[in-house]
């Protein structure tokens, strides 16, 4: 059985993910900031049968992250998903909330670096050796057209060069490393007028999750597997 450990699984994406991997008979590691009001979270653990653990995490205090470490030292995990994260506050030029910055930053970008930290033995001790790290297209130099959102976009393009120094880090142990954005999806964050479902973003990552190899590591795709440029 593949372990599965997701942050941020109490609502939007890593619930989704949390879902779908636990009906593929996955043992999910659903890590969530605040476990008591994580109601549908719970239910969804409620009726997987023991194949959902809970774990209280709140990604942007690092000694929370080294608890997690000690408290899964006899524990493999196959794949690590990186998908907790925030948006941040006003970001326009006209007005910028530089502390909403600066825990933004904590938890988009120092996470899932201080998460891998934690949790390497755990990776090398798994049979897939993946690291996800969900990440946004509003972090694409490239795509960058309409400016503005200086807090999230500025969080996810580090997001996306940690990806990479990650991945050439932890080549020599076979520890894969993608950054992927999941489209634009209807959830709190994306907002209603999003293009797509969590339910659809999620199948499709999953199939670019199963697809790659150490070959991919330090991509940045997006949810059908196309790559995007930095
Ligand atoms: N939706 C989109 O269109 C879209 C597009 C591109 C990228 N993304 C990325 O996809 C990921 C998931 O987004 P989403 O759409 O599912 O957003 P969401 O509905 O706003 O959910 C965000 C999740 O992250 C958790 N989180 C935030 N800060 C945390 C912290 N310090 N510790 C632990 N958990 C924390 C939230 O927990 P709480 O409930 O405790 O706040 C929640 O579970 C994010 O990394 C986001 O940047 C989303």
């Amino acid at each position: 059985m593949q372990n599965v450990l997701i942050t941020g699984a109490n609502r939007g994406l890593g619930l989704e993910f949390t879902k779908q991997y636990s009906e593929a008979g996955c043992k999910v590691i659903a890590c969530c900031r605040n476990p008591e009001s994580a109601e549908r979270l719970q239910a969804l653990a409620l009726f997987s049968k023991g194949q959902i653990q809970i774990i209280g995490l709140n990604v942007s205090v690092i000694d929370e992250i080294k608890e997690l470490g000690l408290r899964l030292k006899d524990t493999h995990i196959d794949i690590l998903i990186n998908n907790a994260g925030s948006f941040g506050g006003k970001q326009t030029l006209a007005e910028i909330d530089y502390q909403s910055w600066s825990e933004t930053l904590k938890t988009n970008t120092f996470a899932p670096v201080a998460i891998a930290q934690a949790l390497k033995e755990n990776l090398i001790a798994g049979s897939r050796k993946l690291i996800v790290n969900i990440t946004s297209k509003m972090g694409s130099i490239d795509d960058n057209k309409s400016g503005s959102y200086y807090i999230y976009r500025s969080s996810k393009v580090a997001l996306n060069m940690v990806t990479k120094s990650l991945a050439v880090d932890l080549q020599k142990e076979g520890i894969t490393v993608i950054a992927i954005h999941p489209g634009w999806v209807k959830t709190d964050m994306g907002g209603k007028g999003a293009s797509i479902q969590a339910d659809e973003s999620i199948q499709g990552m999953r199939k670019v999750i199963e697809d790659v190899c150490l070959a991919d590591s330090g991509q940045f795709l997006d949810f059908k597997g196309q790559v995007i440029e930095w």
